[in-house]
C-alpha cells in the first residue's frame, strides 16, 4: 500500500486550553473540552516536520485520523475487494504463548500490530493486510440457505521478514463510538454480579481483568482496556503513531532501526490537555437514539429476543438506571468459527466481549459490516456465526419459522 493522498487539509489550532475536569456523568461534560477534542478526533496529522497541519504521526502508523477508522463516529469495515488494504481495521498480532499475566507478547519484529504506513523516504511501512473472503452457507431448520463469507487474513510486502510461524494474528474492525462514557460508568460490581447469575444454556461470562488486581477491562473487542482514556492513548499510539504522556516513546520495534533513529518530538505528540480534551469528545458521544416504531411484529420480536436468550449476554440493562446498551460487557466463548486463537488477559482464543447492540439497526440500514471483523453483512449473519456459549441461542434462531426470524430482525433494528 502505497503513501496517501491527502484529500483535504484541516489544520486546527488548539491554543492554551485548560485541563478540564470531565467525568462520564451526561450532566457533568465539560462542552467546552468535547467540542475541542472533536476537532482533535477529525484532524488529520502529518508526519514530522510538516507546514501542512500539526504534525508528529509515525514513524509508523495505521491511518492520518480517528475518523478515518471511526468516520461520523462509526465503525469501520474490512477490505471488500481483493487486494483492497485494511484502511478501517487494524491487524493485530502477538505470539503464541502469551505472559503470565496473559498480556500479549509482541511480535519481536512488527510489536503487536502492523503498521501499514510508514514515513515516505525515510521509514518504510511494516507491511499491508488485506482479507480473501471464502463464501460458504448455513442451512436453516425450514431449509432456507443463508450465505456467509469467513475471512482469512493475507499480509504482503513485510518489510522486516516474514511472522513466523508461532504469531497470532487478529483482524477488528473500529467499533462505533458511542455512549462510551454510560459504559465506562457501570460500576465493576455490576459487572461482577451479571457474571456470578446464572444466564441459562451453560453462559459463563467472565470479567475481563486486565492485569493482577487492577482494573476491569470494558473496551475493544477482547474488552482488553480499562478506561477511555487508555484506550484512546492506545489509539494515539498504535493507530496515529503519536506519543502521550501514557505513551512517550515512538512506537518502533528495536530491530527496525530506521523508525528507532527518528529523532522524538519535545516531549508528547499530543499534548496532555489534548489528550484530555480528546477523551471528553469520545466519553461525551452521546448513546445511539433508539427508532420510536413500535408495532405487534417488533414487540413479537422483542419477546423471541427473551425466550431464545439472546439476553444471555445482551443484557438490556446491566443497572436499572445504566445505558440500555444490550451487553453484559464480559467475556463469552463464542466457540471455534470465531475464534481468532489470540488470547488477550483474560479473554482466551475464542473469547470475545458481547458486542452492545445499541445503534445496530440504524448501522445495519446504513450497510454496516458486523462481528469483530466485520465479515457479517447482516443481522443475520452476525447471528449464524455465533458459536460456543451462544450455539444454544443460535440454534433456537435457526429452529424459529421465517414469519419470526424477520419480527426478530425487525425488533434489532429499532434498537
Ligand atoms: C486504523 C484504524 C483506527 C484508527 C485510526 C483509530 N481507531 Fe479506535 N479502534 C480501532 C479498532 C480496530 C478498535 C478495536 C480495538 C480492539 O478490539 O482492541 C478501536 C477501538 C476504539 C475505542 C474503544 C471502543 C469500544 O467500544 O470498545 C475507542 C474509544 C477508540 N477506538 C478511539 C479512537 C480514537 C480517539 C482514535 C484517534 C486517536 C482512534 N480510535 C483511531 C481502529 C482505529
Ligand atoms: C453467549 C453470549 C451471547 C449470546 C447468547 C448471544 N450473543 Fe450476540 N454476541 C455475543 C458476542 C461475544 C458478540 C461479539 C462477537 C464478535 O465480535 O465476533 C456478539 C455479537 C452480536 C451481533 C453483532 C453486533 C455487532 O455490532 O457487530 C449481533 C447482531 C448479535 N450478537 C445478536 C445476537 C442475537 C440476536 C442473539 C440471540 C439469537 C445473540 N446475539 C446471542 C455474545 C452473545
Amino acid at each position: 500500500m502505497g503513501a496517501h493522498t491527502i484529500l483535504s487539509c484541516c489544520a486546527v489550532g488548539i491554543i492554551g486550553a485548560p485541563a478540564s475536569s470531565v467525568s462520564s456523568g451526561d450532566d457533568l461534560v465539560d462542552h467546552d473540552a468535547a467540542a475541542r477534542g472533536r476537532l482533535l478526533f477529525e484532524q488529520r496529522w502529518y508526519v514530522a516536520p510538516s507546514s501542512l497541519g500539526p504534525w508528529g504521526r509515525g514513524p509508523t502508523s495505521n491511518a492520518e485520523a480517528c475518523s478515518d477508522c471511526h468516520a461520523g463516529r462509526g465503525r469501520g469495515a474490512p477490505p471488500e475487494a481483493p487486494d483492497e488494504p485494511m484502511t478501517k481495521m487494524v491487524l493485530r498480532l502477538s505470539m503464541q504463548a502469551a505472559a503470565a499475566d496473559g498480556a500479549p507478547r509482541p511480535h519481536p519484529l512488527y510489536g503487536l500490530q502492523l503498521q501499514q504506513q510508514g514515513t515516505l523516504g525515510v521509514v518504510p511501512a511494516e507491511g499491508s493486510a488485506t482479507i480473501d473472503w471464502i463464501e460458504e452457507s448455513a442451512t436453516l431448520d425450514d431449509r432456507a440457505v443463508v450465505r456467509l463469507r469467513r475471512p482469512t487474513i493475507r499480509v504482503e510486502s513485510l518489510a522486516f521478514g516474514a511472522f513466523g510461524p508461532d504469531v497470532s494474528m487478529s483482524a477488528r474492525i473500529a467499533p462505533a463510538l458511542a455512549g462510551l462514557g454510560r459504559l465506562e460508568a457501570i460500576p465493576a460490581a455490576a459487572l461482577q454480579a451479571l457474571a456470578a447469575r446464572d444466564a441459562g444454556d451453560g453462559i459463563r461470562g467472565r470479567v475481563s481483568r486486565i492485569a493482577v488486581g487492577s482494573s476491569v477491562g470494558r473496551f475493544g473487542h477482547k474488552a482488553n482496556v480499562a478506561t477511555v482514556r487508555e484506550q484512546v492513548a492506545i489509539a494515539l499510539h498504535e493507530d496515529l503513531g503519536l506519543t502521550t504522556e501514557l505513551f512517550p516513546e515512538q512506537n518502533c520495534p528495536q530491530i527496525q532501526v530506521d523508525c528507532v533513529r527518528q529523532p522524538p518530538g519535545r516531549g508528547p505528540e499530543v499534548r496532555s490537555d489534548q489528550l484530555d480534551d480528546l477523551v471528553a469528545f469520545v466519553r461525551a458521544v452521546p448513546p445511539p437514539q433508539r427508532r420510536a416504531d413500535d408495532d405487534a411484529t417488533i414487540r413479537l420480536g422483542a419477546t423471541l429476543f427473551r425466550t431464545i436468550n439472546c439476553i444471555g449476554c445482551h443484557v438490556p440493562r446491566i443497572t436499572p438506571d445504566g445505558p440500555e446498551a444490550y451487553t453484559d460487557l464480559l467475556l463469552h466463548d463464542l466457540g471455534d468459527g470465531l475464534a481468532d486463537g489470540r488470547p488477550e488477559f483474560q479473554a482466551g482464543p475464542r473469547d470475545w466481549r458481547t458486542a452492545p447492540l445499541w445503534g445496530a439497526g440504524a448501522a445495519a440500514t446504513a450497510g454496516a459490516r458486523f462481528l469483530h471483523d466485520g465479515r457479517a453483512r447482516s443481522l443475520e449473519e452476525a447471528i449464524l456465526w455465533h458459536g460456543g456459549e451462544a450455539g444454544a441461542a443460535r440454534a433456537r434462531y435457526a429452529r424459529l419459522p421465517q414469519s419470526s426470524r424477520s419480527a426478530l430482525i425487525r425488533f434489532l433494528s429499532t434498537l
